[in-house]
């Protein structure tokens, strides 16, 4: 598969990456991955040797103390961050055999991300930053905003999609990513730290949404966070610290833990 693809390196704008290939039936397939930013004295091992699967239609949340390297992991999965080692596919496919052509075209069609810093474009309108991969999908711009508004309705931001984000507050320009994130109807989702400048209740209106549209029937969701009161969305959680996933969960039972260790306290 990898040297059909390679072969068919830019001589083929839609290369047959739809995903079919190995996989295991898995969204997300992790095998050793590492990372490390600098070099030198300056090195810093965010990424261990990471081992992690996503089902196909599960919700799978990631959490773990500040600089375990719970965004690079999902840079890499993503595709936006190249790994130095082990291995990762996405739905059977390795953004590390793509050309940059076919990365930007698979992510395009497969892929939703929310990052942790929102990255909307500050020059565009909220409902053309929301359009922005539908039109790498080569949609029209009229049709494209179209849709855009309906997705910025969904999130309760219908009525402000002629602002640019900078007239928005934070929590708003959240909201914003996550319409990005959901508008080509992407089969994987990732999301950093989604709910981080929501209040509790426009939060879990977000993750019901995410889990409405984003999960299920072969689509997946990864969410990194630190807010438990969201784990009751999770299928499973994965716990990361140092570079490592160190142990995957049913959500159920970490929540039981929680209780229970709350009860007790
Ligand atoms: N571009 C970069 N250059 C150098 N070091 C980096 C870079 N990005 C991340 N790091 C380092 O890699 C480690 C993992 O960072 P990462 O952002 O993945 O952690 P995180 O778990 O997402 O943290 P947080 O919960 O604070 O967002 C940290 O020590 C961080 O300082
Ligand atoms: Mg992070």
């Amino acid at each position: 598969m990898s040297r059909m693809v390679m072969a068919a390196n830019d001589l083929n704008p839609r290369p047959p990456l739809n995903g079919t290939a190995n996989g295991g039936g898995m969204a997300v397939s992790c095998r050793g991955v590492t990372k490390t930013y600098g070099t030198g004295g300056a090195a810093v091992r965010a990424l261990r040797g990471v081992d992690l699967d996503v089902r196909q239609g599960e919700l799978m949340m990631l959490v773990g103390p500040s600089g375990c390297g719970k965004t690079s992991l999902i840079s890499v999965i993503a595709g936006v961050l190249d790994r130095d080692g082990g291995d990762c596919t996405v739905f059977g496919e390795d953004f590390a055999r793509m050309s940059s052509r076919e990365r930007t075209s698979f992510r395009g069609r497969n892929i939703g991300f929310v990052f942790q810093a929102f990255n909307l474009i500050p020059t565009l309108n909220i409902a053309e930053n929301v359009a922005v991969p539908l039109l790498i999908n080569g949609w029209s711009m009229v049709k494209a905003v179209g849709e855009s508004r309906r997705v910025l309705e969904q999130v309760g931001l219908g009525d402000r999609w002629k602002d640019v984000p900078s007239r928005l507050s934070g929590g708003q320009q959240q909201r914003v990513a996550i319409a990005r994130a959901l508008v080509h109807h992407p089969r994987l989702i990732v999301c950093d730290e989604p709910t981080s400048a929501l209040d509790h209740a426009t939060g879990e209106k977000v993750m019901e949404l995410l889990k409405e549209t984003a999960v299920g029937r072969g689509k997946s969701l990864v969410v990194v966070t630190h807010d438990a009161r969201i784990f009751q969305f999770a299928d499973r959680i994965a716990r990361m610290d140092d570079g490592h996933i160190i142990a995957v969960e049913q959500a159920e039972a970490v929540i039981r833990q929680a209780a229970s260790s709350g009860a007790g306290s």
